[in-house]
């Protein structure tokens, strides 16, 4: 592929855009500057550097954000930050979104993808993909709420009754709730039909794929082989 389309596809700005950054040698490969925009490379293991920074090209883009309070999954957010000034703007240029949204003051675990399929799939009602919540309330738990949460709640709008795939307290006013739908604000409305109100809400799981304790609030990184196999998307 050729240099400028590799920058390209990457995110790194308009064709115009990147044959400038070519042709100002802030581009190198395998430690020496191409200025050559149709300089022609396999990205098979490609990387690349850019003003110093390395990349590695990936044909799509996979990547886990620990997603801090007070960001909106939304390019355009009304009231918050984004949670794309959370990433470098290259994965924005190059149509990296949500795989799911989670509400600005739920943190943890999200996903961001530019491949549509994948989107789809994890998004889909259809998929039940399991999500995997700690919530905590503001009033003790009782066992007639976690019965509730069990057995199903009835969400206003909703004609059929919803229940957690997996409920399990964690303390007094703690507990995991495993969800395989992603209705919108599900985990929260479904602690009030329960008869409590969830007063924090964290992410802790997708599928198979777990938030790794290593990853700080606000840090990302690119989804490894083994967290795509967790996720089946190979
Ligand atoms: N359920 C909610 O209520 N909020 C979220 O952010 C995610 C699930």
């Amino acid at each position: 592929m050729d240099l400028d389309s590799i920058l390209f596809t990457q995110g790194f700005g308009s064709r115009r855009q990147c044959r400038a950054l070519i042709a100002e040698g802030r581009v190198s490969i395998g430690g020496a500057v191409c200025r050559e925009p149709t300089a022609s490379f396999s990205t098979d293991a490609l990387s690349f550097e850019v003003d110093g920074q390395q990349w590695h090209f990936r044909e799509r883009a996979y990547l886990m954000l620990n997603k801090p309070a007070g960001y909106e999954c939304s390019r355009e957010p009304q009231h918050h930050l984004s949670v794309f000034a959370l990433l470098p703007g290259q994965l924005a240029a190059r149509g990296v979104q949500c795989v799911g949204r989670l509400d600005e003051d739920t943190t943890g675990l999200l996903l961001l993808s530019d491949d549509g399929k994948f989107i789809h799939a994890y998004t889909s009602p259809k998929r039940k993909v399991p999500k995997t919540y700690l919530a905590t309330t503001r009033h003790p738990l009782d066992d007639t709420q976690l019965v509730a949460l069990r057995d199903g709640v009835l969400l206003h709008g909703e004609k059929q009754l919803i229940a957690a795939a997996a409920v399990h307290p964690r303390g007094e006013r703690l507990v995991e709730l495993t969800v395989n739908e992603g209705k919108y604000h599900q985990v929260k409305r479904m602690i009030a039909a329960a008869g409590n109100r969830c007063e924090a809400l964290h992410r802790e799981r997708i599928g198979m794929l777990a938030l790794p304790s290593t990853l700080a609030p606000g840090a990302w990184r690119w989804l490894d082989e083994a967290d795509l196999d967790a996720l089946g998307v190979r």
